[in-house]
């Protein structure tokens, strides 16, 4: 069970309606502190107003910690630096589930039981042959995950840590088959199940590209390049999908189900969908030359053309998996012997201009991570329309670490937000002869 580790840190006063009103102050061990309101609209018939909650702390977290202004990502306390160069996705896994790096022992077993969960139930084949061919695999996913309740009844009782556990490790183990499994459909070619001998990633590259024709290798520089690429993605703080896992978990839903609202919360262009939604911008701009023609609409109020990749709600600075991708599109590119991609040239030249110019300079604009993923996924030979499924393959672990720790939360009740009412006042009903 968590514990409240926020601690009291003085009180603020607000004065309303000719009184005042104590909140108490708490204070997390990085990050700004939070002002209580929990008591305020009992105490003050009053309420908070904040769309998007640009300025409000939904729960207290151990998980994840993001300094926006100072660009910096920790994973339970490790910069994402650090994990990108010296750690797996798999052991990554492990630490956001479970809150420590595991020793020896502890990844074996970790490992074991991942692997041990990577194929799915044989009938859930027959559900992709439901879809169209050209069906998006983010609406492939949405159903397919959202349908692992229906065959997985024994890992739904949210009130048993034992089945919570089961449920976390058959997710994490089940959407790279899942997710290679829309890929596969919408190529018209067969499932190809996943070999216990071979890593997390690894797996999911052969069951992606292997065709039962011929023998399939996997290149370990783009398996290394893909693991890292899992890594930067694994988890975000309390972002819109994984406060929609959050939202829908705290009413009792099962975490299948609350995974795949998280994934129908990721495809939106402005959060996961937004690595697509850049490549295509990309594609479109084209050459170096057309650069300022869509800088300008970037800055254009009246056109709601924006530059996808760019901005981001927390990093008023340079979001750190932005650099970290930009490494991995020049070691897969190295790999692969591509010298002169085009679109990243487009990529680093538009990321050039768009710093300097004063409009993103003072907005606070930066790339953010999905700017150069998707020449990267791309170049490792996934279509653009698996890049937000890659998203939510990696970002399920995060998902899951978060939806275990609401379920935890000792504070933890069903999320119900309130509303600033502007409708009609209350009106007598008009017959239609009268109307
Ligand atoms: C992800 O939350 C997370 O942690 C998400 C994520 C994760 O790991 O889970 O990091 C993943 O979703 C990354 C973001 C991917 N989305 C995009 O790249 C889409 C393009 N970016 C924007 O839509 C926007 O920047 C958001 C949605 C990311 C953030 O929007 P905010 O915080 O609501 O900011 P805003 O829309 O209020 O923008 C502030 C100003 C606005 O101008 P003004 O109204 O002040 O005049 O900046 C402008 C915006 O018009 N602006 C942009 C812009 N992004 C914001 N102008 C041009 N191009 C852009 N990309």
């Amino acid at each position: 069970m968590n514990v409240r580790k926020a601690v009291p840190a003085g009180t603020a006063t607000l004065a309303y309606r000719d009184k005042s009103y104590d909140l108490p102050v708490l204070a997390g061990t990085e990050g700004p502190n939070a002002i209580d309101i929990r008591k305020l609209y009992g105490e003050a018939d009053v309420f908070t107003y904040d769309p998007g909650f640009t300025s409000t702390a939904s729960c207290e977290s151990d998980i994840t910690f993001i300094d926006g202004e100072r660009g910096i990502l920790l994973y339970r306390g490790y910069s994402i630096d650090d994990l990108a160069q010296h750690s797996c996705f798999l052991e990554v896994c492990y630490l956001l589930l479970y809150g420590n790096l595991p020793d020896k022992r502890q990844m074996a077993v970790f490992h074991r039981s991942i692997t041990h969960h990577t194929m799915v139930h044989e009938q859930l084949a027959s559900f992709f042959h439901g879809f169209r061919r050209d069906a998006h695999p983010m609406a492939i996913m949405c159903g397919v995950v959202g349908a692992l309740s229906a065959f997985y009844h024994d890992s739904t009782d949210i009130n048993d840590p034992k089945q919570r556990e089961i449920a976390s490790h058959r997710l994490i183990a089940k959407i790279p088959t899942i997710a290679a499994m829309a890929y596969k459909y919408s190529m018209g070619q067969p499932f190809v199940y996943p070999l216990n001998n071979l890593g997390y990633t690894e797996n999911f590259l052969r069951m992606t590209f292997a065709v039962p024709a011929e023998e399939y290798k996997v290149n370990p520089v783009l398996a290394k390049a893909m693991d890292t690429i899992f890594i930067l993605h694994a988890d975000h703080e309390q972002n819109a999908s994984t406060s929609t896992v959050r939202l829908a978990g705290s009413s009792g839903a099962n975490p299948f189900a609350c995974i795949a609202a998280g994934i129908a919360c990721l495809w939106g262009p402005a959060h996961g969908g937004a690595n697509e939604a850049a490549l295509k911008m990309l594609e479109e701009i084209g050459t170096v030359d057309r650069i300022p023609e869509y800088i300008k609409r970037a800055k254009d109020p009246n056109d709601n053309f924006r530059l996808m990749g760019f901005g981001h709600r927390v990093y008023k600075n340079y979001d750190p998996r932005a650099k970290a991708m930009q490494a991995q599109a020049h070691a897969v590119f190295d790999e692969l012997g591509i010298h002169d991609e085009p679109l990243l040239k487009v990529a680093l030249e538009l990321e050039r201009i768009a710093l300097q110019d004063e409009y993103f300079i003072s907005k606070k604009l930066y790339p953010n991570i999905d700017f150069y993923s998707g020449i990267t996924l791309r170049a490792l030979g996934f279509p653009t329309s698996m890049f937000t499924a890659l998203f939510a393959l990696a970002r399920t672990v995060g998902w899951i670490a978060q939806w275990q720790e609401m379920i935890e939360d000792p504070d933890q009740k069903i999320g119900r937000p309130r509303q600033l009412y502007t409708g009609q006042k209350r009106r007598a009903y008009v017959p239609m002869e009268d109307r």
